[in-house]
């Protein structure tokens, strides 16, 4: 019998996810379905209960639901939990476990496809929202030399430094405390504000790139951001864009759904906008 699986947003319509799995599953000869659902913005658990009572296997959750899913679950994963937030869910009978792949999505794309390692790299993340969030324990069990949250609200970026501060060493600071001392510091710039999707740039110097570095930019398909336009009049040696990182986030969820692991390089190659 052909398994059920879905995502749920609100809204969407642009989402890249059936394509995804249902390009992962054919290769790796899995008798599965995948489509997308929209749930009214009140009626996230209405929706889950319903794909569930139709024999659904697992889902995938995007915005704005990923709080709604983390109370839904009755099992969350260390790395869910310590998200506060859930991109994945797998149905077993009574059990409704609950993960998120989105840190070790972006912590794969930078390392395996992107080539670059995070061990003993000067990282700055810009932002202290969700992504971030998801971000920080895949990063720190990396073992990067330095990792900096940069946020325009410095309390969110101090307090996620303070709750994530035994996995590893970990700061927290302004964009205007960002001076000299930061110029030519940091090997891997990860753009996981808000700020691109209204094209608007985050208050960062150009300094801070090094010579050689990676600029990360979170949202996909949008081409050159203000943010990678800057990354690469600065000189940054290596531009990449979330493309990557929805891909292996979904690889990762398939892989703990059914047990195979699809290869991520063609799908990625097949959703990637040009950096222009
Ligand atoms: P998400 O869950 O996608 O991370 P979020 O929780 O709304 O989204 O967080 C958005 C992040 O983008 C925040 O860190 C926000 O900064 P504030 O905490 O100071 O609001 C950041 N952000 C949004 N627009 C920005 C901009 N123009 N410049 C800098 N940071 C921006």
């Amino acid at each position: 019998m052909t398994d059920r699986y879905a995502v749920v947003g609100n809204p969407i319509s642009h989402t890249k996810s059936p394509l995804i799995h249902t390009a992962f599953a054919r290769q790796t000869s899995q008798d599965l379905s995948y489509v997308a659902l929209e749930a009214p913005l009140d009626g996230f658990a209405a929706k889950v209960d319903q794909f569930r009572a139709e024999g659904g296997r697992g889902l995938n959750v995007t915005v704005p639901f990923k709080m709604d899913a983390f109370n839904y679950a009755n099992e969350r994963m260390e790395r869910a939990r310590l998200a506060g937030a859930v991109n994945a869910i797998k149905f077993d009978g009574e059990r409704v476990i609950a993960d998120n792949f989105d840190g070790i999505g972006l912590v794969a794309d930078i390392e395996r496809n992107l080539g670059v390692p995070l061990k003993g790299a000067r990282v700055l993340m810009l932002g202290a929202g969700g992504a971030v969030r998801g971000a920080l324990l895949p990063f720190l069990e990396r073992k990067p030399a330095e990792l900096v949250i940069v946020n325009r609200t410095v309390s969110k970026a101090t307090r996620l430094a303070e709750q994530f501060s035994t996995f590893g060493n970990l700061a927290a600071t302004g964009y205007e405390a960002l001076g000299e001392e930061s110029f030519g510091r940091y090997d891997i710039i990860v753009n996981a504000t808000s700020a691109s999707l209204r094209g608007e740039l985050p208050p960062i110097g150009a300094g801070a790139f090094a010579a050689g570095s990676l600029a990360y930019e979170l949202a996909y398909g949008k081409g050159l951001t203000p943010f990678l336009k800057l990354a690469q009049q600065a000189g940054a040696e290596r531009l990449a864009d979330g493309v990557g990182m929805l891909v292996e986030q979904a690889a990762e969820a398939f892989v703990w759904w059914r047990g195979v692991r699809p290869d991520t390089k063609r799908v990625i190659a097949q959703l990637t906008v040009p950096l222009t």
